[in-house]
Protein backbone atom coordinates (compact mmCIF):
# COMPACT_ATOMS: atom_id res chain seq x y z
CA UNK A 1 0.00 0.00 0.00
CA UNK A 2 2.93 2.45 0.96
CA UNK A 3 4.92 1.27 -1.85
CA UNK A 4 2.32 1.54 -4.16
CA UNK A 5 1.14 5.28 -3.06
CA UNK A 6 4.87 6.63 -3.27
CA UNK A 7 5.68 4.68 -6.91
CA UNK A 8 2.32 6.54 -7.77
CA UNK A 9 3.36 10.06 -6.13
CA UNK A 10 6.84 9.62 -7.30
CA UNK A 11 5.78 9.03 -10.98
CA UNK A 12 3.42 11.94 -11.02
CA UNK A 13 6.30 14.57 -9.98
CA UNK A 14 8.27 13.14 -12.36
CA UNK A 15 5.87 13.79 -15.12
CA UNK A 16 4.71 17.46 -13.45
CA UNK A 17 8.38 18.07 -13.67
CA UNK A 18 8.70 16.89 -17.45
CA UNK A 19 10.90 13.78 -16.56
CA UNK A 20 13.37 15.88 -14.83
CA UNK A 21 14.22 18.01 -18.23
CA UNK A 22 13.53 21.34 -18.51
CA UNK A 23 11.19 22.67 -21.06
CA UNK A 24 9.46 18.85 -21.85
CA UNK A 25 6.23 19.09 -20.25
CA UNK A 26 2.88 19.56 -21.96
CA UNK A 27 1.89 20.70 -17.77
CA UNK A 28 3.98 23.97 -18.46
CA UNK A 29 3.20 25.28 -22.11
CA UNK A 30 5.07 27.95 -23.99
CA UNK A 31 3.14 27.86 -27.03
CA UNK A 32 -0.05 28.34 -28.26
CA UNK A 33 -0.93 24.74 -29.29
CA UNK A 34 0.27 23.06 -25.29
CA UNK A 35 -1.68 26.11 -23.69
CA UNK A 36 -4.50 24.72 -25.75
CA UNK A 37 -3.73 20.94 -24.77
CA UNK A 38 -3.32 22.21 -21.04
CA UNK A 39 -6.74 23.71 -21.04
CA UNK A 40 -8.20 20.86 -22.25
CA UNK A 41 -6.18 18.65 -19.99
CA UNK A 42 -7.98 20.42 -16.44
CA UNK A 43 -11.10 20.52 -18.39
CA UNK A 44 -11.48 17.08 -18.64
CA UNK A 45 -9.77 15.67 -15.68
CA UNK A 46 -12.45 18.17 -13.70
CA UNK A 47 -14.95 16.85 -14.90
CA UNK A 48 -13.56 13.15 -14.60
CA UNK A 49 -12.57 13.99 -11.09
CA UNK A 50 -16.49 15.08 -10.42
CA UNK A 51 -18.01 12.14 -12.06
CA UNK A 52 -15.58 10.26 -9.87
CA UNK A 53 -16.27 11.59 -6.61
CA UNK A 54 -19.93 11.12 -7.13
CA UNK A 55 -19.69 7.45 -8.28
CA UNK A 56 -17.67 6.53 -5.17
CA UNK A 57 -19.94 8.38 -3.11
CA UNK A 58 -22.55 6.41 -3.93
CA UNK A 59 -20.56 3.17 -4.11
CA UNK A 60 -19.67 3.68 -0.24
CA UNK A 61 -23.33 5.09 0.64
CA UNK A 62 -24.47 1.14 -0.97
CA UNK A 63 -21.49 -0.46 0.62
CA UNK A 64 -22.15 0.53 4.20
CA UNK A 65 -25.81 0.64 4.42
CA UNK A 66 -26.43 -2.37 2.58
CA UNK A 67 -23.79 -4.45 3.92
CA UNK A 68 -24.59 -7.57 5.90
CA UNK A 69 -25.04 -6.67 9.50
CA UNK A 70 -23.93 -8.82 12.47
CA UNK A 71 -26.29 -11.66 13.49
CA UNK A 72 -28.44 -11.28 10.30
CA UNK A 73 -29.20 -14.18 8.22
CA UNK A 74 -28.46 -14.84 4.78
CA UNK A 75 -31.98 -13.14 2.84
CA UNK A 76 -32.30 -11.11 -0.72
CA UNK A 77 -33.36 -7.80 -0.23
CA UNK A 78 -36.34 -6.60 -1.93
CA UNK A 79 -35.53 -6.38 -5.87
CA UNK A 80 -36.78 -3.10 -7.95
CA UNK A 81 -36.78 -2.15 -11.05
CA UNK A 82 -37.62 0.71 -13.70
CA UNK A 83 -37.25 3.67 -12.35
CA UNK A 84 -37.51 6.77 -15.23
CA UNK A 85 -36.85 9.87 -12.81
CA UNK A 86 -33.49 7.72 -12.44
CA UNK A 87 -32.36 6.96 -15.63
CA UNK A 88 -33.35 9.73 -17.33
CA UNK A 89 -31.30 11.35 -15.17
CA UNK A 90 -27.92 9.07 -15.47
CA UNK A 91 -28.61 9.20 -19.43
CA UNK A 92 -28.89 12.87 -19.24
CA UNK A 93 -26.02 14.03 -17.10
CA UNK A 94 -23.42 11.89 -19.26
CA UNK A 95 -24.51 13.81 -22.52
CA UNK A 96 -24.62 17.34 -20.65
CA UNK A 97 -20.68 16.44 -19.73
CA UNK A 98 -20.12 15.48 -22.96
CA UNK A 99 -21.28 18.28 -24.81
CA UNK A 100 -19.12 20.38 -22.06
CA UNK A 101 -16.21 18.34 -23.37
CA UNK A 102 -17.07 18.65 -27.12
CA UNK A 103 -17.52 22.19 -27.76
CA UNK A 104 -14.12 23.31 -26.54
CA UNK A 105 -12.08 20.53 -28.26
CA UNK A 106 -13.84 20.71 -31.65
CA UNK A 107 -13.29 24.59 -32.00
CA UNK A 108 -9.68 23.95 -30.11
CA UNK A 109 -9.24 20.68 -33.15
CA UNK A 110 -10.48 23.73 -35.88
CA UNK A 111 -8.33 26.48 -34.37
CA UNK A 112 -5.13 24.35 -33.93
CA UNK A 113 -5.77 23.36 -37.99
CA UNK A 114 -5.72 26.70 -38.98
CA UNK A 115 -3.84 27.83 -42.05
CA UNK A 116 -5.29 30.82 -43.25
CA UNK A 117 -2.13 32.26 -42.41
CA UNK A 118 0.08 29.96 -43.78
CA UNK A 119 0.78 31.77 -47.32
CA UNK A 120 2.22 35.32 -45.32
CA UNK A 121 3.96 33.34 -43.00
CA UNK A 122 7.36 31.25 -42.65
CA UNK A 123 7.12 27.91 -43.75
CA UNK A 124 9.37 25.29 -42.78
CA UNK A 125 9.16 21.90 -44.11
CA UNK A 126 9.59 18.78 -41.94
CA UNK A 127 11.24 15.67 -42.68
CA UNK A 128 11.03 12.63 -40.00
CA UNK A 129 14.00 10.20 -41.21
CA UNK A 130 14.73 6.73 -38.93
CA UNK A 131 16.50 8.13 -36.07
CA UNK A 132 16.31 11.90 -37.00
CA UNK A 133 14.80 15.39 -38.05
CA UNK A 134 15.22 17.18 -40.97
CA UNK A 135 14.38 21.19 -41.57
CA UNK A 136 14.21 22.75 -44.45
CA UNK A 137 12.84 26.62 -44.13
CA UNK A 138 10.89 26.92 -47.63
CA UNK A 139 11.71 29.90 -49.66
CA UNK A 140 15.06 30.53 -47.89
CA UNK A 141 18.09 28.52 -48.70
CA UNK A 142 18.74 27.07 -45.31
CA UNK A 143 18.16 23.75 -43.94
CA UNK A 144 19.26 22.25 -40.78
CA UNK A 145 18.97 18.81 -38.61
CA UNK A 146 17.85 18.42 -35.51
CA UNK A 147 17.60 21.89 -34.20
CA UNK A 148 14.58 23.58 -35.47
CA UNK A 149 15.29 27.54 -34.87
CA UNK A 150 11.78 29.67 -34.58
CA UNK A 151 11.24 33.09 -34.04
CA UNK A 152 9.14 33.80 -30.55
CA UNK A 153 5.59 35.32 -30.92
CA UNK A 154 4.85 34.32 -34.68
CA UNK A 155 2.95 31.29 -36.09
CA UNK A 156 5.37 29.23 -38.20
CA UNK A 157 3.50 26.73 -40.41
CA UNK A 158 5.45 22.77 -40.35
CA UNK A 159 4.65 20.73 -43.95
CA UNK A 160 5.51 17.68 -42.58
CA UNK A 161 6.32 14.77 -44.50
CA UNK A 162 8.66 11.27 -43.90
CA UNK A 163 11.40 9.43 -45.76
CA UNK A 164 10.58 6.18 -44.43
CA UNK A 165 7.85 4.79 -41.79
CA UNK A 166 5.46 6.92 -39.61
CA UNK A 167 6.91 9.34 -37.09
CA UNK A 168 5.02 12.09 -34.94
CA UNK A 169 6.55 15.39 -33.64
CA UNK A 170 5.86 16.49 -30.62
CA UNK A 171 7.54 19.29 -28.48
CA UNK A 172 4.90 19.10 -25.50
CA UNK A 173 5.94 22.90 -24.33
CA UNK A 174 4.94 23.82 -27.62
CA UNK A 175 2.20 21.90 -29.32
CA UNK A 176 0.49 18.53 -29.61
CA UNK A 177 1.55 15.96 -31.56
CA UNK A 178 1.13 15.76 -35.14
CA UNK A 179 1.56 12.21 -37.24
CA UNK A 180 4.42 12.77 -40.28
CA UNK A 181 3.68 9.99 -42.61
CA UNK A 182 5.32 8.91 -46.03
CA UNK A 183 2.46 9.12 -48.13
CA UNK A 184 0.63 12.52 -46.96
CA UNK A 185 1.89 15.64 -45.61
CA UNK A 186 0.40 16.97 -42.53
CA UNK A 187 0.36 20.24 -41.66
CA UNK A 188 0.65 21.90 -38.22
CA UNK A 189 1.48 25.61 -36.96
CA UNK A 190 3.63 26.13 -33.67
CA UNK A 191 4.46 29.62 -31.96
CA UNK A 192 6.30 30.13 -29.09
CA UNK A 193 5.49 32.57 -26.58
CA UNK A 194 9.10 32.74 -24.98
CA UNK A 195 12.93 32.17 -25.96
CA UNK A 196 14.11 28.73 -24.87
CA UNK A 197 14.87 25.56 -25.90
CA UNK A 198 12.52 23.20 -26.28
CA UNK A 199 12.67 19.68 -26.06
CA UNK A 200 10.95 17.21 -28.74
CA UNK A 201 10.35 13.22 -28.75
CA UNK A 202 9.29 11.27 -31.84
CA UNK A 203 6.08 10.05 -30.21
CA UNK A 204 5.02 7.17 -32.63
CA UNK A 205 6.94 3.57 -32.73
CA UNK A 206 9.34 4.07 -35.72
CA UNK A 207 11.94 1.14 -34.87
CA UNK A 208 14.62 0.42 -32.95
CA UNK A 209 15.73 3.21 -31.73
CA UNK A 210 12.52 5.31 -31.67
CA UNK A 211 13.42 6.37 -27.98
CA UNK A 212 16.12 8.06 -29.47
CA UNK A 213 14.97 10.23 -32.08
CA UNK A 214 15.08 13.36 -29.96
CA UNK A 215 15.25 17.23 -31.05
CA UNK A 216 14.86 20.98 -30.38
CA UNK A 217 12.95 23.65 -31.28
CA UNK A 218 14.97 27.03 -30.60
CA UNK A 219 12.81 30.00 -29.85
CA UNK A 220 14.87 32.89 -30.36
CA UNK A 221 13.77 36.85 -30.64
CA UNK A 222 12.48 37.85 -34.10
CA UNK A 223 15.59 39.97 -34.64
CA UNK A 224 17.55 36.95 -33.79
CA UNK A 225 15.94 34.73 -35.96
CA UNK A 226 16.45 37.28 -38.55
CA UNK A 227 20.44 37.51 -37.64
CA UNK A 228 20.30 33.80 -37.94
CA UNK A 229 18.91 33.42 -41.39
CA UNK A 230 21.46 36.08 -42.27
CA UNK A 231 24.26 34.08 -40.86
CA UNK A 232 22.73 30.59 -42.26
CA UNK A 233 22.41 32.27 -45.53
CA UNK A 234 26.10 33.22 -45.73
CA UNK A 235 27.33 30.00 -45.13
CA UNK A 236 30.65 29.11 -47.24
CA UNK A 237 30.67 25.10 -47.21
CA UNK A 238 33.76 24.88 -48.92
CA UNK A 239 35.72 27.39 -46.24
CA UNK A 240 38.91 26.28 -45.28
CA UNK A 241 38.94 24.62 -41.48
CA UNK A 242 41.16 26.28 -38.97
CA UNK A 243 44.33 24.45 -37.42
CA UNK A 244 45.83 21.26 -39.24
CA UNK A 245 43.35 18.29 -37.45
CA UNK A 246 40.83 20.06 -38.26
CA UNK A 247 41.75 20.75 -42.05
CA UNK A 248 42.77 16.96 -42.03
CA UNK A 249 39.21 16.22 -40.60
CA UNK A 250 37.79 18.18 -43.40
CA UNK A 251 39.53 16.64 -46.13
CA UNK A 252 38.85 13.20 -44.26
CA UNK A 253 35.36 14.20 -44.03
CA UNK A 254 35.23 15.01 -48.19
CA UNK A 255 37.21 11.12 -48.64
CA UNK A 256 35.37 9.36 -46.99
CA UNK A 257 32.02 9.05 -48.32
CA UNK A 258 30.84 11.50 -45.40
CA UNK A 259 29.25 13.90 -47.94
CA UNK A 260 27.44 11.33 -49.94
CA UNK A 261 24.55 11.70 -47.02
CA UNK A 262 25.87 14.70 -45.13
CA UNK A 263 25.46 18.42 -46.39
CA UNK A 264 27.07 21.36 -45.24
CA UNK A 265 25.10 24.37 -46.35
CA UNK A 266 21.87 24.35 -48.31
CA UNK A 267 21.75 21.29 -50.97
CA UNK A 268 19.11 18.86 -51.68
CA UNK A 269 21.43 15.97 -50.47
CA UNK A 270 19.48 14.81 -46.84
CA UNK A 271 20.24 11.34 -47.00
CA UNK A 272 21.37 12.26 -43.54
CA UNK A 273 21.58 15.31 -41.28
CA UNK A 274 22.61 18.19 -42.41
CA UNK A 275 25.69 19.17 -40.54
CA UNK A 276 26.12 23.08 -41.55
CA UNK A 277 25.53 24.51 -37.72
CA UNK A 278 27.14 21.05 -36.31
CA UNK A 279 29.12 23.33 -33.94
CA UNK A 280 26.37 24.71 -32.31
CA UNK A 281 24.47 21.25 -31.59
CA UNK A 282 23.60 21.04 -27.72
CA UNK A 283 24.21 17.59 -28.06
CA UNK A 284 25.40 14.83 -30.54
CA UNK A 285 23.32 12.34 -32.13
CA UNK A 286 19.77 14.71 -30.56
CA UNK A 287 21.27 12.45 -26.57
CA UNK A 288 24.92 12.53 -26.13
CA UNK A 289 25.86 15.44 -24.67
CA UNK A 290 27.71 17.78 -26.46
CA UNK A 291 31.54 17.02 -26.20
CA UNK A 292 34.46 15.79 -28.07
CA UNK A 293 34.65 12.40 -26.92
CA UNK A 294 31.47 11.62 -27.42
CA UNK A 295 31.22 12.78 -31.46
CA UNK A 296 34.14 10.66 -31.78
CA UNK A 297 32.12 7.35 -30.24
CA UNK A 298 29.67 8.11 -32.97
CA UNK A 299 31.55 8.54 -35.53
CA UNK A 300 33.05 4.89 -34.80
CA UNK A 301 30.56 3.09 -33.89
CA UNK A 302 26.95 4.91 -34.23
CA UNK A 303 25.18 1.27 -34.01
CA UNK A 304 25.73 1.17 -30.13
CA UNK A 305 23.97 4.35 -29.43
CA UNK A 306 21.59 4.43 -31.47
CA UNK A 307 20.61 0.81 -33.09
CA UNK A 308 19.03 0.44 -36.98
CA UNK A 309 20.62 3.73 -37.68
CA UNK A 310 21.47 4.06 -41.56
CA UNK A 311 25.11 5.96 -40.78
CA UNK A 312 26.12 2.01 -39.47
CA UNK A 313 28.56 0.74 -42.22
CA UNK A 314 28.09 2.98 -44.68
CA UNK A 315 31.63 4.57 -44.86
CA UNK A 316 34.97 2.73 -44.36
CA UNK A 317 36.38 1.93 -40.50
CA UNK A 318 38.16 5.41 -39.69
CA UNK A 319 40.81 4.77 -36.93
CA UNK A 320 40.05 6.94 -33.49
CA UNK A 321 42.79 8.96 -34.96
CA UNK A 322 40.75 10.08 -37.64
CA UNK A 323 37.55 10.16 -35.84
CA UNK A 324 39.04 12.61 -34.23
CA UNK A 325 40.29 14.86 -36.37
CA UNK A 326 36.54 14.66 -38.45
CA UNK A 327 35.66 15.89 -35.07
CA UNK A 328 37.78 18.64 -34.59
CA UNK A 329 36.26 19.48 -38.13
CA UNK A 330 32.78 19.39 -37.41
CA UNK A 331 32.79 21.21 -33.82
CA UNK A 332 33.52 23.93 -35.85
CA UNK A 333 31.20 24.61 -38.07
CA UNK A 334 29.53 27.32 -35.85
CA UNK A 335 28.17 29.40 -38.36
CA UNK A 336 25.55 31.86 -36.83
CA UNK A 337 26.13 34.67 -34.00
CA UNK A 338 23.15 33.61 -32.49
CA UNK A 339 23.82 30.18 -30.27
CA UNK A 340 21.14 28.03 -28.33
CA UNK A 341 22.42 29.82 -25.24
CA UNK A 342 21.06 33.10 -26.71
CA UNK A 343 17.84 31.43 -26.14
CA UNK A 344 18.35 29.86 -23.01
CA UNK A 345 18.52 33.17 -20.99
CU1 LIG B 1 10.44 8.25 -35.16
CU2 LIG B 1 9.56 7.13 -33.28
Amino acid sequence: GKFRALTLFGSLALILSGCGQENLSALIPKGYGAEKSLDLIILTAVIMLFVLIIVMILYVTVLVRFRKKKGQKDFIPKQVEGNKTLETIWTVIPIVLLIIIAVPTVTATFDLADQSEASKSLNVEVTGNQYWWHFNYEGEEIQTSQDLYIPTGERVYLNMKSSDVIHSFWVPAISGKMDVNPENENTMFIEAYEEGVYYGKCAELCGPSHALMDFKIIAVSPEEFDQWVEDMKNVDPEAVAEGETAQQGQALFQESNCMGCHAIGSSPVQVGPNLTNFGERTQVAGILDYNKENLISWIMDPESIKPGNKMTGKYPDLSEEEASKIADYLMQLKPSSITPEDAGK
